[in-house]
């Protein structure tokens, strides 16, 4: 029986998806709505998986403690408060779930714009107050306004289409968007420049990164029409506060919605003592709906990672779908075991990996095939784990260089996938294919061509190609009680030099070896594991 797999879920989700981690057998749920830094960082090496919303803060110094953590599942879709690089480094996936909060999000920065343009906030407080200033509220038409929307992913188009059938003008800016994608979203793709000066609102729908910290600031105000209004419904740090605060209280920017702040809660911000700003606490998502969706979303795809190894939403590995995946999964396996066999081969410092595809296998993923190689490859010689997510990040760290070429000749194979691996001593080259669709085989070592299969204890036996050699091998082995399951024989030339890949039911002892290696005409013999 497999051990139970440990969930910890560290902020309030909904009770659908805290059910699903409940009922399903071999994970084991611990739900706690808050748990303070120091308290994550003491207990998180209990856990296989963890589920957050934006208040955890997973940092470098949660993960260096996490030292059973698999999986990190974010319900909702900004990741900033997870440490990207050091979950990654260690082989932790991270997961999100993109879409499940999306109309909440944009329904929410619609919202803020009609609340904006008429004093919503403002008028409420001041009949609240006794008072009744009709005068003081005068708003303005959004119809016919033109919209900026920064950022055109999941939200940003939602934005867009409820604002165009509000009859606004949408122009937009993403550096990442073709105009073609663009257009699909009926959106004008403008310059940033150009959306700065024609634009009457202005929403953020962009993720915090290092490019967009601040992306609007001093300078970009100073580009933007006088009484411009300002949405942020996405992430705190894309405003620079301060320069929010001066284009207001100069009358540059006519008024502010905030969702987000830099710093949440905001605690005393001068940008919430200006009657011009209205604001709400982080509420985009917050909707029945939308937490029922994500919590749903999150739990199941954390169990499906825990469980049966596919990573759903994965913001740290290349986005593939469970359909896609089926198929990718023999090449996976194929590239992995490519790279053991290379890994155990090959003697020295990997200097360079180049991968050729060629065939069938240039129709999948292939940067998900370089992943499986280099983790089948660096698995053997590095105690720390090795996966899919840290693989490159661990070769590139050895100063391995990665290099893949397409070819669309594979010989005799309707796929091939050949690894060439040059370390300061030798340049290896290893080749497979798949039997029947899945069923891995080595058909290429160097120069000799060979069916092997890529699985168990095989003794690899290099020797010169001379009558009586494998005769003395099989007595050898049998004088140590040891079955040969397998063999496959490979020569370059008659009388030439060959090599054996014997199957055998376990590892076999250095003793053994060594009387293979005595053994008249053998080169060289060692054991891989596959
Ligand atoms: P998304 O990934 O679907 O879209 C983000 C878009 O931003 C992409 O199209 C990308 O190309 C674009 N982008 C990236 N860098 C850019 C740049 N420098 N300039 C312009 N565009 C850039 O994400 P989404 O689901 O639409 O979410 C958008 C933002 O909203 C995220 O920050 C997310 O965390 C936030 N969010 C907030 C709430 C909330 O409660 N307030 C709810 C959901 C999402
Ligand atoms: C998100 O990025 O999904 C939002 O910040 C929503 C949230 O979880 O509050």
């Amino acid at each position: 029986m497999s051990p139970t797999l440990k969930v910890l879920v560290s902020d309030n989700i909904s009770p659908e998806g805290k059910a699903i981690l409940e009922e399903t057998k071999g994970i084991e749920a611990d739900v706690r709505a808050k748990v303070p830094p120091d308290e994550l960082k003491a207990i998180i090496k209990n856990y296989h998986g963890l589920i957050v919303r934006s208040a955890t803060k997973v940092t470098a110094e949660v993960i260096a403690t996490a030292e059973n953590l698999r999986v990190i599942g974010r319900a909702g879709t900004g990741v900033d408060n997870i440490d990207l690089a050091s979950a990654s480094k260690r082989g932790i996936v991270i997961m999100n779930t993109p879409g499940g909060n999306t109309l909440s999000a944009a329904e929410h920065t619609l919202s803020l714009i009609l609340a904006l343009a008429r004093h919503i906030s403002q008028a409420t407080a001041s009949i609240k107050a006794g008072k009744w200033e009709k005068d003081r509220f005068m708003g303005t038409e959004i119809g016919d306004r033109t919209l900026g929307i920064i950022g055109l992913g999941n939200i940003g188009a939602v934005v867009a289409q409820h604002a165009e059938s509000m009859g606004m003008k949408t122009i937009g800016y993403d550096p990442f968007l073709s105009p073609e994608a663009a257009a699909k979203k009926k959106v004008e793709l403008v310059s940033l420049d150009d959306l700065f000066a024609r634009s009457d609102f202005i929403t953020l729908h962009t993720p915090l990164t290092s490019s967009t910290k601040n992306l609007l600031n001093a300078s970009s105000f100073a580009k933007m029409k006088k009484g411009v209004r300002i949405i942020n419904c996405a992430r705190g740090g894309l405003i620079d506060e301060m320069a929010l605060h001066e284009a207001i209280v100069s009358g540059k920017v006519a008024g502010a919605a905030l969702d987000v702040f830099e710093k949440e809660p905001p605690g005393k911000n001068p940008l919430l003592e200006l009657d011009q700003v209205i604001c709400t606490p982080h509420l985009g998502a917050s909707t029945t709906q939308a937490q029922v969706k994500v919590s749903i979303a999150i739990a199941e795809q954390v169990v499906e990672y825990l469980l049966q190894g596919t990573a759903r939403h994965a913001v740290n590995l290349p986005s593939v779908s469970p359909e896609v995946l089926v198929l990718l999964n023999p090449y996976l396996i194929l590239a992995e075991k490519i790279g053991k066999f290379q890994a155990q081969i090959t003697p020295g410092r990997m200097q360079e990996v180049h991968l050729t595809y060629s065939g069938s296998v240039l129709e999948m993923e292939t940067p998900m095939i370089a992943m499986s190689l280099l983790k089948g490859l660096l698995e053997p010689i590095l105690e720390e784990k090795v996966n899919f997510v840290n693989a490159p990040i661990l070769a590139r760290e050895r100063g391995i260089k990665i290099v893949e070429s397409r070819s669309r000749e594979s010989e005799d194979y309707t796929t091939l996938l050949t690894a060439q691996v040059q370390t300061e001593k030798v340049l290896n080259t290893v080749a497979g294919t798949l039997f029947g669709k899945n069923e891995p085989r080595i058909v290429r070592i160097n120069e000799f061509v060979t069916e092997a299969v890529p699985e168990g204890n095989i003794l690899f036996v290099h020797n010169q190609d001379k009558p009586g050699v494998i005769g003395n091998m099989g007595s050898t082995l049998a004088s140590h009680g040891i079955n040969i399951g397998q063999m496959h024989l490979s020569r370059d030339q008659i009388g030439g030099t060959a090599i054996s890949l014997v199957h055998v039911d376990g590892p076999v002892s250095q003793e053994v070896l060594n009387a293979l290696q005595r053994l008249p005409h053998i080169l060289s013999a060692i054991q891989l594991e596959l």
